[in-house]
């Protein structure tokens, strides 16, 4: 149990007795209700238990397996698990903790664990054989490394990952800023995902579709807010949350719409941006984080849903698909609160100097000139091209060119990135980014400062069947 949630508890049992000896503050000044009791009960997720005792380091067991899994109503299907859940377990750091994870690879085929959006050094970074080879079944490998960014990551497997994030592998890592304000609402964290199962329960087969499975990019048919289909939270009308949400599918595209409920997104990939936006529906591509305070229901004994909304990210991708509802809120008869303005918000980003910056053009590829199809950067698949070279302290400004009639997340390892609008100017408000969608035939711009790490990193289309294919590449950080 971590040390604020024995606190908690303390705090529960001692208001508790106070109440029950009619001697607490409850007789004259009722106390505030909060939320009901139980209210996020079916979106809790797993925490991994912090092992060590130092405040300031987070040690966990971290164990890939097999695992059965009831997503389905009546049926239990054999998926791919950390700690044997779906998601694994969330990971709570402060910024500047040391994050150590003792990993064990219990499934049949090697992996490795990727903490996506890290700034950690290389060889923590989990891309297989830079430099460390995958993790053999019934090997271990300790992952450990530093959280210097507050913000909400993420971690997944980077061998067959297409296959393996799809059999159930992703879990979130959230790094708190202890000196952010606290009362912007009550927090949840939602991994949203989904998962492809057969009518007899069973895992769907990681090739379903074939090549234009592969090329569409597979999205499965059970969609999930923390593993589960369609929760129910049942909240207090007018008080405001706090969603830390992740997209750890493989290909879907989340667009999320809670019948016209504004959502107002106060942080990204990155942490916290330089001021908010305000927005009716809010997109997430594979990969991709956002922080949005929200107040979910207005009215004691209303009902509403958050539901996954068709985005168009390419040809077919859009056509003919219903909403699907994700998790229903229903308020509940406590009174209503008055969530009352929202403070200001934000902080302070540094624009990234982009006078004398090196120009990086890449394209993103499909080759269907041989037997297969490929795709690609440049036109060549990974592991044909030289690495993008750069050095520590250098900054470059990439253009990413899709030449595709689907939209790509583009995914760099290691590094955030800022935005450029077509004039080379960062996009307002400012914010950290480690994925970010390349629209159809499109294009997206970016700058990138290369603090001191050096190393091979990678990036990708973070539709995983289209990095499987070929869509990733290499920077090489010299020193
Ligand atoms: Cu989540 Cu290589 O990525
Ligand atoms: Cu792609």
């Amino acid at each position: 149990m971590r040390h604020n949630e024995v606190v908690r508890r303390l705090l529960d049992f001692v208001l508790g007795a106070a109440l029950l000896s009619g001697c607490g503050p409850a007789e004259s000044t009722p106390a505030d209700p909060g939320q009901p009791d139980g209210w996020d009960s079916e979106l809790s997720l797993n925490e991994a238990e912090d092992l060590n005792a130092d405040p300031d380091v987070v040690e966990i067991d971290l164990t890939a397996k097999e695992a059965d899994v009831q997503i389905r109503e009546k049926a239990y299907t054999t998926v791919w698990t950390y700690n044997g859940g779906i998601p694994g377990p969330l990971v709570r750091a402060k910024v500047g903790d040391r994050v150590v994870v003792h990993f064990h690879n219990e499934l049949p085929d090697p992996t490795t664990v990727h903490w996506h959006g890290v700034r950690l050094t290389a060889d923590m970074d989990g891309a297989p054989d830079m430099p460390h080879p995958p993790v053999k079944k019934g090997e271990t490998f300790t992952y450990d490394f530093v959280v210097p960014d507050a913000g909400l990551y993420w971690y997944h497997p980077h061998v067959d990952s297409a296959a393996q994030v799809g059999a159930g592998l992703y879990g979130a890592l959230l790094v708190e800023d202890p000196n952010e304000p606290k009362d912007l609402g009550d927090e949840l964290t939602m991994v949203l995902s989904d998962i492809g199962i057969e009518e007899s329960g069973q895992l769907q087969s990681p090739d379903v579709g074939g090549e234009l499975g592969s090329v569409f990019g597979r999205e499965g048919d059970s969609v999930l807010v923390n593993g589960r289909v369609r929760p129910e939270m049942v909240a207090r009308a007018g008080r405001r949350q706090r969603w830390r949400l992740v997209n750890a599918a493989r290909s879907r595209y989340f667009w999320l719409d809670l019948e016209g409920t504004p959502f107002v997104r106060i942080g990204g990939d990155g942490g916290l941006m330089s001021s908010p936006v305000t927005a009716d529906r809010l997109l997430l591509v594979p990969g991709e984080r956002a922080d949005v305070l929200v107040v979910p229901v207005d009215t004691p004994g209303e009902t509403r849903t958050l539901r996954w909304i068709a985005y168009d990210r390419g040809y077919g991708t859009a056509f003919e698909r219903p909403p699907v509802d994700l998790l229903s809120i229903e308020a509940s008869d406590l009174p209503a609160e008055d969530a009352g303005e929202i403070g200001s918000v934000g902080r302070d980003i540094e624009v990234i100097n982009t006078v004398g910056a090196t120009p990086v053009e890449i394209a993103l590829t499909m080759d269907q000139s041989g037997e297969t199809t490929t795709l690609g950067i440049n036109g060549v698949p990974f592991g044909q091209a030289p690495p993008i070279a750069a050095a520590v302290g250098e900054t470059q400004v990439w253009t990413v060119k899709n030449e595709m009639a689907w939209a790509h997340p583009f995914h760099l390892h290691g590094f955030f990135f800022q935005l450029l609008d077509a004039n080379g100017a960062a996009l307002a408000p400012l914010e950290w980014k480690d994925t970010a969608n390349v629209p159809v035939e499109g294009q997206m711009t970016f700058a990138v400062r290369y603090d001191p790490r050096p190393g091979m990193w990678m990036f990708h289309c973070h539709i995983l069947d289209h990095a499987e294919l070929g869509m990733m590449g290499m920077v090489n950080v010299e020193k």
